[in-house]
Order: C-alpha cells, then structure tokens, then sequence
C-alpha cells in the first residue's frame, strides 16, 4: 500500500511485512500461530454446537448458532484486518501480538466462517422452513463470492502457496479480498438496524478498523515521501 518514491530498505521491510505473510515460527504458546489457530476454531465450533443442542436443534437455536459464529467471524476478522495497521500506530505488546498472529488469526476467521457455512448447511437440512423464511430475502451470489474470497486467501496463508501465486497476486488477491468481507459485514449487519438499533455498534467497529487502516496508510507515505525528500 506505501507506494510514492524510492523507499528505505527498512521502509521497503515495513511495506513488505504490513501484507505478506512471514516464515512460520515455532511457539510455545497456545496464544501463538497454527495453535491460537487451532484453539479458536475449536471453541466456536464446540459452541456452536452446544448452542444448537441446549436448543434441542430448534430452528431458533439454529440461527442463533448462526449468529453467533457471524460474530466470532467478525471479531476475529477485525483483528486480523487491523493488525499492521494498530501496530504501525501504536507499537506495544498487544498490537505486536496481533500482527504477529495476523495470518493464524485470518485462518481462524475462515474457521469460524466455515462454522457458520456448517450452521446455515444445519438449518437448511432440519428446519427446511425456517430456512427459506430467513434466507429467502437473501441475494446469494454476494454470500457465495464471499467465500470464494475466503477459500483462496486460506489457500494463499501457507508460505509455498504465497510463494506460488507472487507478491503483486497475492497482495491484490488479500486487498480485495479483505475490503470485500469487510463490505459483507457491513451490509450483513446493517440489513439488521431497522430490527436492533444495536447493530450500529459493530457498524461502528468496522467504521472505526477502515478510519485506522486509513490513517496508518496516510501516515506510512507521508513518511515513505519524507525519506525520500531526504535522499534527493
Ligand atoms: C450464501 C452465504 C450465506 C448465507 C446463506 C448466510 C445466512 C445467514 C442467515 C440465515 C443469518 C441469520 C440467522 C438469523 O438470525 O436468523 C445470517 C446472519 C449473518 N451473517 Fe450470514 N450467510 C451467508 C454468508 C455470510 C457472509 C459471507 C458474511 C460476512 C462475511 C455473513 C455475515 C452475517 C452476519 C453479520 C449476520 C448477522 C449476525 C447477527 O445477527 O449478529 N454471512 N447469515
């Protein structure tokens, strides 16, 4: 996203780590890489599930299920699609966590989405009505594009597929990507405000993680224009 001038070698470095993936490191936390993975997509699958079997897989049950993962999904997607940029902001402790686990907790989103495919999969086979009565006003093509969004940057999450598909293809594919889902969240939970003023709270999450990623941008060429100032 740094664009303007001939940039430092540590400016390049910056740009480089703000969206490609970096070599996988072993860790020893559960808090850390493919494990915080792991964790994450087992809670909420585990979750889900009891949701919708303390509900005897009622159709109720079944959406709030699906609710439920549209959520993690968000949180977990926010988080991920924030991380260089908070970083870049305000370099700390958590914000060096968040981008350091960018790529497991992406991989983790996918998860929860993938959990979330599972519940609406549930409903449409249990509760064939209730199915349609709550997706029947629902363009697919969107929901569907969605997820081709999120299989091919799970696929391009390992080092030998990111190395496979290039920088300029995988930065354009996880750009697009990325704005795309955050567009599907904000329509997803803004059909919903007419039923729950309290869905402009994550409206304004997303708001406020887009404002973030803006800024930091702005800020990363200002300086990347500076250097370059300099060095003329
Ligand atoms: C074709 C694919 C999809 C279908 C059929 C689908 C289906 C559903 C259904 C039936 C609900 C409502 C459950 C209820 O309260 O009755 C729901 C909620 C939701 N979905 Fe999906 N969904 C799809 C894809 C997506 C995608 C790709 C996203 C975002 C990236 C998304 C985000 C949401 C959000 C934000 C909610 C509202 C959660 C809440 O009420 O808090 N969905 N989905």
């Amino acid at each position: 996203m740094v664009n303007a001038g001939p940039a430092s070698q540590a400016d390049r470095m910056l740009d480089h780590a703000s969206i490609a993936p970096r070599p996988e490191r072993r860790t020893a936390s559960w808090r850390d890489g493919w494990t915080l993975t792991l964790v994450a997509a087992a809670a909420i699958a585990s979750l889900a599930l009891a949701i919708i079997l303390a509900g005897a897989a009622s159709a109720e049950a079944i959406a709030a299920a699906i609710r439920f993962t549209a959520r993690t999904s968000f949180a977990l997607f926010l988080t991920a699609f924030t991380a260089s940029a908070a970083h870049r902001l305000w370099p700390g402790h958590f914000t060096r966590w968040q981008r350091r686990n960018r790529r497991y907790l992406g991989v983790a989103f996918a998860a929860s989405h993938a959990v979330h495919a599972a519940a609406i999969a549930t409903l449409a086979v249990l509760q064939p009505a209730a199915f349609h009565a709550r997706a029947a006003d629902m363009a697919r093509a969107p929901g569907l594009i969605a997820y081709g969004f999120i299989v091919a940057m799970t696929a391009t999450s390992f080092d030998r597929t990111a190395a496979w598909l290039g920088r300029r293809a995988w930065k354009a594919l996880h750009f697009t990507g990325s704005i795309y889902l955050w567009a599907a969240f904000v329509l997803g939970f803004g059909k919903r405000v007419p039923q729950a003023p309290g869905y402009w709270l994550p409206i304004a999450f997303a708001a406020a993680a887009m404002a973030l990623r803006v800024v930091a941008w702005y800020r990363g060429r200002t300086r990347v224009s500076r250097a370059a100032a300099r060095g003329a």
